[in-house]
């Protein structure tokens, strides 16, 4: 697939197929993913892909501060991806210390460079996305037994789409380019 045609085609998708998502198709898709920048290339990003049914159904009904919406969407997909990150590297030195003044700000940065590159990867293998960011990070943590040294930067609903959205409304060039 074209790169700028993926780039502007890509949607998130929020309704799937009953069809399964395999181990060896996350695996693609993280094999691609991990190609993304990061902040000195510490690479802190982690997928943790659940496909236990019940596990994936209990966080979509218990983390996600009564967001039914998101529920839905969840419970819709066959397979779920949190996409997880390892605190205090990047925007950090080795000794622990803050390399800049924006602190924790780097880490999500990193995140959402690589949640997009996934969803994007997982664009080109024909499966559907959609990054989730109304959930409860302790009450999903508490439900999967992520370790405290982790943040829960996304969640991410992954399967066959069962529909093709429209582009939601986006500004155009002139809104969004400043120059001097
Ligand atoms: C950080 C972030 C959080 C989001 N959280 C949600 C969410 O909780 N529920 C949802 O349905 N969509 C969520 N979205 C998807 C956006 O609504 C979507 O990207 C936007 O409407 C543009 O549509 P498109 O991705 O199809 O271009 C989120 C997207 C981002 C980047």
């Amino acid at each position: 697939m074209e790169l700028i045609e993926g780039l502007k085609n890509r949607r998130s998708v929020r309704k799937f197929t009953d069809e399964e998502v395999t181990r060896e198709q996350i695996e693609e898709i993280v094999d691609i993913a991990r190609f993304s920048p990061s902040w000195k290339n510490s690479q802190s990003v982690r997928y943790m892909l659940i496909i236990d049914k019940a596990l994936k159904d209990k966080i979509a009904e218990e983390g996600v501060m009564g967001f039914e919406w998101n529920t839905t969407i969840m419970k819709g997909a066959p397979a779920l991806i949190l996409v997880l990150t390892v605190d205090k590297r990047a925007g950090y030195e080795r000794d622990g210390s803050a390399s800049t003044s924006k602190g924790e700000h780097w880490q999500s940065f990193d995140a959402g460079i690589a949640a997009e590159t996934f969803c994007l990867a997982a664009y080109g293998k024909g499966l559907g996305t959609v990054i989730l960011g109304v959930y409860d990070e302790e009450k999903v943590r508490e439900i999967v037994g992520v370790p405290e040294s982790q943040k829960i930067s996304a969640l991410i609903p992954i399967g066959m789409p069962a529909e093709e959205p429209e582009v939601p409304k986006r500004k155009e060039v002139a809104d969004l380019l400043i120059v001097k």
